[in-house]
């Protein structure tokens, strides 16, 4: 069955952008697919915890091999990756956040991103598991970081996800890019406007 995991990032609610164009994407998803499954999970509002070390000690002890105390340590991982194992597709929502990644994401990168689930190392490297599954990620920016514009050597947000998702072997990535918000914010822009053509790139991509 076609599962997509459409997952949030940012701390806001109704005013959020990149929140409005994943619900645009996920609602044209679930046209296409009627008989699909979305699994959604809402890391601006409920954050996933930091790792600790207790955490790190868990992630690197073989399964049969954790203590309950190790297990509970990792209990909230194990269930982000089975949602990863599980999707067939993936829906992220990231605002940029001083050039980078808002925190509550970067906290779910570092519980997903594990030895033995999401990559392994061998005798060539490292090699992703999570392959074979495509990603939209929705970003948002209130300035323009786009290849050839001045900015463009401040956007660690666009190459970061790219290398951390290829890493655990997501590597069809669309992008959705929905930049220069500051004029909306602001009041410059009229906000549906701004948001038409994106809307339709979001649902030609969905279909
Ligand atoms: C803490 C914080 C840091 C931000 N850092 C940047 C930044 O580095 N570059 C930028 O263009 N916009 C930055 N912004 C603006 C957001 O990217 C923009 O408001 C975006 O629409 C937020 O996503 P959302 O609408 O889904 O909440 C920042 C906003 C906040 C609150």
């Amino acid at each position: 069955m076609p599962t997509l995991l459409h997952l949030d990032s940012s701390p806001r609610g109704e005013r959020s952008v990149s929140r409005q164009l994943t619900r645009d994407f996920a609602a044209a998803w679930k046209q296409a697919h009627p008989g699909g499954e979305i699994i959604y999970r809402d890391l601006g509002h409920n954050p996933v915890p930091f790792v600790s070390e207790i955490f790190i000690a868990a992630a690197f002890t073989p399964p049969d091999g954790l203590s309950p105390e190790l297990h509970a340590a990792i209990a909230v991982s194990n269930e982000l990756v089975a949602e990863l194992q599980t999707a067939t597709e993936y829906l992220f929502g990231v605002p940029m956040y001083n050039f980078s990644v808002p925190a509550a994401f970067k906290a779910y990168i570092d519980q997903i991103v594990r030895v033995g689930q999401t990559f392994t190392v061998g005798e060539s490297g490292y090699k992703g598991l999570l392959t074979d599954r495509k990603a939209t990620i929705i970003t948002s920016s209130g300035g323009v970081y786009r290849a050839g514009s001045p900015a463009a050597p401040y956007n660690l947000q666009e190459p970061w996800i790219r290398t951390i998702f290829g890493f655990i072997g997501i590597t069809d990535l669309d992008f959705i890019v929905a930049d220069g918000l500051t004029e909306v914010e602001l009041g410059k822009r009229d906000r549906e406007q701004y948001l038409k053509p994106i809307r339709e790139q979001i649902a030609a991509l969905a279909a």
